[in-house]
């Protein structure tokens, strides 16, 4: 069965032709942001803008990249929610009409499921159940997953995601955005221990966690300094560590409490090198597998679309006609394919 998926809840235009035998054939990815980069966050109007400009180029790059032509589509996956609304209708009404003029199945894809299983597309995949970090821009979410749909959230942020803290703490520091990957690189000039950020709420029981403390944290801590460039590669690195230490604390003892071995970590954040290093070093330690995306499906993209709509249109599942979005949708709603 061929693929289209689709991705454009928030500043990527994600495309990916997926065949349930042959695995990835092609994806594409268009990113918006030097369209937001003035503004130091997603305009989503501006968003679903460009989603309508690059959609149709990129399916036909896609489509050409894996070798077929329209007419070789079997069903049309598009991520439906959680995300800005202009910009997942942009997305699904794009999948849903191509779906209807060609006779074939669409199916509504949770952008967080996608980002679940995007690991599943590494030739080394990790087997069910498992625990899942899913660390991104808008979620920071501690999942128990036993398989494909059966998902039991144990934790999650009661204020700002990890994402969001690596972006505000960026503007804090007069960095650009998106925030993660320029903290990392200005981590890697600072020096380690001259700042001690807390790791917030892993000195109590639970899963859940809570980042935006970090924020006040900075703030005064920057206003302490004479703000160089050293002093805030000083902070940066700080913040990272204990962004990192506080997802690795909670992960490990979400292993501890369900007696799972297995732990995949996804979203934007998982690109993040530091945390990839500190969480391969505690699995050896401790015994356990963790599972990264390839580092280019850490972030949003069509290939994880494709790939968990895949499987619920191996499933027989297909949308009705209407088009629809759920800007916010509980990814504990959903059910097994
Ligand atoms: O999953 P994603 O691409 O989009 C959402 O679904 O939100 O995640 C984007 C988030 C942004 O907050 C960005 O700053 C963060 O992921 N991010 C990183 C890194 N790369 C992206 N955070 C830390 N380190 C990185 N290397
Ligand atoms: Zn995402």
């Amino acid at each position: 069965m061929y693929v289209l998926g689709i991705e454009t809840s928030c500043d990527e235009t994600g495309v990916a032709i997926f065949h349930s035998q042959q695995g990835l054939l092609s994806h594409h990815l268009y990113s918006q942001v030097k369209t937001h980069a003035d503004y130091g966050g997603v305009v989503p109007e501006l968003a679903s803008r460009d989603h309508v400009k690059k959609l149709i180029p990129l399916i036909s790059r896609a489509l050409s990249a894996a070798g077929i032509d329209k007419y070789r589509v079997d069903g049309i996956a598009y991520t439906a929610g959680p995300g800005l609304i202009g910009a997942l209708l942009a997305g699904a009404a794009v999948a849903r009409s191509l779906a209807w003029a060609l006779g074939i199945p669409s199916v509504a894809v949770h952008h967080m499921e996608g980002h679940l299983l995007a690991p599943l597309l590494e030739p080394d995949p990790p087997e069910f159940p498992f625990i899942a970090l899913l660390v991104s821009g808008g979620h920071t979410q501690l999942v128990e997953v036993e398989a494909i749909g059966r998902y039991k959230i144990l934790g999650e942020s009661l204020d700002d995601a990890a994402g969001e803290a690596f972006d505000k703490t960026a503007k804090m520091l007069g960095l650009g955005y998106p925030g993660g990957p320029e903290i990392g690189r200005l981590a890697d000039e600072g020096l380690a221990g001259r700042f001690v950020f807390p790791r917030p709420m892993t000195d109590r029981p639970g899963l859940n966690f809570s980042f935006s403390g970090l924020k006040t944290h900075t703030l005064t801590t920057l206003a302490a300094t004479s703000s160089t460039r050293q002093d805030k590669a000083d902070i940066a690195a700080a913040f990272q560590e204990a962004v990192v230490d506080t997802l690795l604390i909670k992960s490990q003892r979400a292993l501890e409490e369900t007696g799972l071995v297995r732990l995949v970590v996804a979203g934007g954040v998982s690109a993040n090198r530091r945390m990839r290093k500190k969480l391969h070093e505690m699995g050896r330690e401790k015994g356990y597998r963790i599972y990264f995306p390839r580092l280019e499906f850490c972030g949003d993209n069509g290939a994880m679309i494709a790939y968990a709509g895949c499987q619920r249109l191996l499933a027989g599942h297909a949308e009705p006609l209407e088009i629809r979005a759920r800007p916010r949708w509980p990814l504990s709603d959903l059910l097994p394919p």
